[in-house]
Order: structure tokens, then sequence, then C-alpha cells
């Protein structure tokens, strides 16, 4: 079986009977569905042809954000009385695979997810032409869009479910995007000045004195998220200047010559290995900058990191950043979450666009 193969497998075995993907089936922690994970899940699987699949997640959370409107409402109840929402008011960053929330402590005031799940909704939908999916979720997209407006320029936990405290520029790039993208769809149900704020924002405050994207304001250093402020989220284009200095920086301080790509210098978790969606990442902004030579290697890369069965994991662990963080992980968690879905669904996608190529 090829890894394009099995990664299908993987995900599809992945997949509740409601339409959830399971972050991970395997790993402790990871027993949820992420709207971040679950929809780049979907993308991968529409890469792939597997349409029904995507189709079945968009409309889990679609249904899911439906159920938990109240919490919409109270926060937006509060806003508007000038009271702060507790991070407990907020909608979550993963649910249970019935669509609840969960019962343990996590760090779920996240809002990339919320902008990730508008954005590949959308390009599903233009890509398989589903009005009626559309038309079935739009109350959800409603939702969200509400819950967005008076949020979007909060600080929250980052895309690594991180610094609490601040604001980071993946974030405000998926919200650029998912509002955007709905905006094109149907202009009715968002105006164009709130995507466009968004960018004009992030552009004002996320630079760093030389010229390239910061990790979250305030601190100069790269994320090897930023690679998605242009591919695919479009806050710039990839050949932007900033973008290409954010780029550069990515590949002097986060790719291993010859190996993958780190989430960014300071990462600890699991001693700070390297992650096989970011390479996958990588490879696809190399794609769009027509350097395919170098998104092969990392495809080929990416690839050497299955497991016999065909399973890819979250990181590897071979060359960390921080080896004395190593095992305190591995004793909190267990072995490293393998496979991830979310990696295989980086696979897909950078394989299927390279395939493109040919
Ligand atoms: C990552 C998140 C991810 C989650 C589930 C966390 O360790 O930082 O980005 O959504 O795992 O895969």
């Amino acid at each position: 079986m090829t890894l394009y193969d099995s990664s299908v497998a993987i995900i599809k075995a992945g997949q509740a009977s409601s339409g959830a993907y399971v972050a991970s089936p395997t790993f402790s922690q990871y027993g949820y569905s992420w709207l971040r994970d679950g929809a780049w899940i979907a993308y991968g699987m529409d890469c792939a042809g597997e349409h029904a699949s995507a189709r079945a997640f968009y409309t889990w959370a679609g249904r899911t954000l439906i159920a938990h409107r109240d919490r919409v409402e109270r926060v937006l109840d509060k806003l508007q009385r000038d009271i702060t929402p507790e991070d407990t008011d907020y909608l979550p960053t993963r649910f249970t695979l019935e669509g609840e929330i969960g019962t343990d402590d996590w760090w779920d005031f996240q809002l990339d997810g919320y902008g990730t799940w508008l954005w590949g909704l959308v390009a599903h939908v233009e890509m398989t032409n589903d009005h009626a999916l559309w038309e079935s979720v739009k109350p959800a997209v409603e939702l969200t869009v509400r819950y967005l407006t008076p949020l979007w320029q909060s600080s929250t936990y980052d895309c690594w479910e991180e610094h609490r405290e601040h604001i980071h520029p993946s974030t405000l790039a998926a919200l650029f995007s998912g509002l955007s993208a709905v905006h094109r769809r149907d202009p009715a149900l968002v105006p164009a000045h709130l995507p466009e704020s968004i960018r004009a924002f992030t552009l004002q405050t996320s630079i760093a004195p030389d010229g390239h994207f910061m990790k979250y304001l305030g601190n100069t250093a790269v994320d090897a998220s930023l690679l998605w402020l242009a591919v695919p989220y479009g806050l710039v284009s990839v050949d932007d200047a900033r973008f290409q200095r954010t780029l550069a920086l990515i590949e002097q301080d986060l790719l291993r010559p010859g190996g993958g790509v780190y989430r960014y210098a300071a990462d600890v978790y699991y001693g700070g290995g390297e992650w096989v969606l970011l390479t996958a990442w990588l490879g696809w902004v190399y794609v769009e900058l027509g350097r395919t030579t170098e998104a092969r290697k990392l495809l080929g890369w990416t690839a050497a990191q299955a497991t016999a069965d065909g399973a890819l994991p979250e990181q590897v662990s071979e060359h960390l950043l921080h080896p004395e963080y190593y095992t305190e992980w591995e004793n909190r968690w267990g072995t490293v979450a393998c496979p991830l879905l979310w990696s295989h669904a980086m696979y897909l996608i950078l394989a299927s666009s390279l395939k493109d190529q040919i």
C-alpha cells in the first residue's frame, strides 16, 4: 500500500460515524476532534477526491456549532454589557466525537480553528459545487461570523495552544481567510470591511523592524505557522517581500538541513522535534513558488517518517531542539502521537499539489 493510500485509509478509520475526525486514535490526549485539525484533514480528503468524507465532517461541524449556540449568545451578551467573558464561556477548540464539550481541562480559548473551518468549508463547496451543503450549514456559518466579529482582536492561545496572553499573526490570518471566503461566497453574510480590517491590523502590528512577520505581537522570533499567512490564507502573496523574509528566516532557523521543520526555536513539547505536517507545509509553499525540486525533497523526507504500516507521527524525535524535555512529556502523556491524522492530511495536500505539477 502506498503512503497516499494508507493516509486515506487511516483518515477514514479515524472518522467517527458522527462525521468528526479524531486527532489521533491512539494518543492519550488526542481522542477529540479539533476544528483546526478537522478542517485540514477535510481539505486533505478533498484534495484526494474523498469529498464524501469531507462533507460528513462539515455537516458534523455545522451541527455541533448550532448545538452550542447558547454559548455564543452568552459571550455576545456579556460583551454587549462590557463584561469580559471567562475563558470557560467561549466556544472550545475541540469537541468530543459526539460534538460535546470535553470535561478535561484544556487550553481552550483559541480562534484560528473557527477561521479554518470557514476557509475549508468554502474551499469544499467551491470544489464540489455542493450548494445543498452550503445551505444546510449556513446557520452555523452565520453563528461563527457573529462570534468572531467582536472577538478577532482578542489575545488567545495560538494554534499550538500556547501563549494565551498574546495575539498571533497565524490566528489573524486564519480569521482573515475564513471571513474573506464567506464574503466571497455570500457578501450578505460578511461585510468586506471585516476581513480587510483584520488584514490591515495584521500588517500594521505583526512585522518586526527588519521586515519579517513575528511569532506573536512583541516576539520577533519566527514560527513555522507563519507559512500559513501566504499558503493558503493569502493574507499576503507568496512573493511578498515581508513573506519572503519570513520564509528565509524559517529556512534558516527552523528547517534542519536535509531534514524537517520545527515549530519554533524555543519549542520544548516532547523536546521540540521536527513536525511532519509543517515539513509538508513548507513543501506546499515551495510548490506555490515553483520550487518543485525542493518540494519533492520535503515530500520524500515526510514519506520517510512513516512507520512500516504507513502511519505518520506528529513529530520526529531524532534531532530534538531541547532533548532534556522529552522524557517529561513521555512520562506525562506517553509516546508521541502516531498516527496523527493532520500529518496524513498535509502529506495528501503536498502530494496532490505536486501531482498537478507533472
Ligand atoms: C497541537 C495543536 C493540535 C493538537 C491536536 C497539539 O499538540 O499544538 O496544533 O491541534 O495537538 O493535534
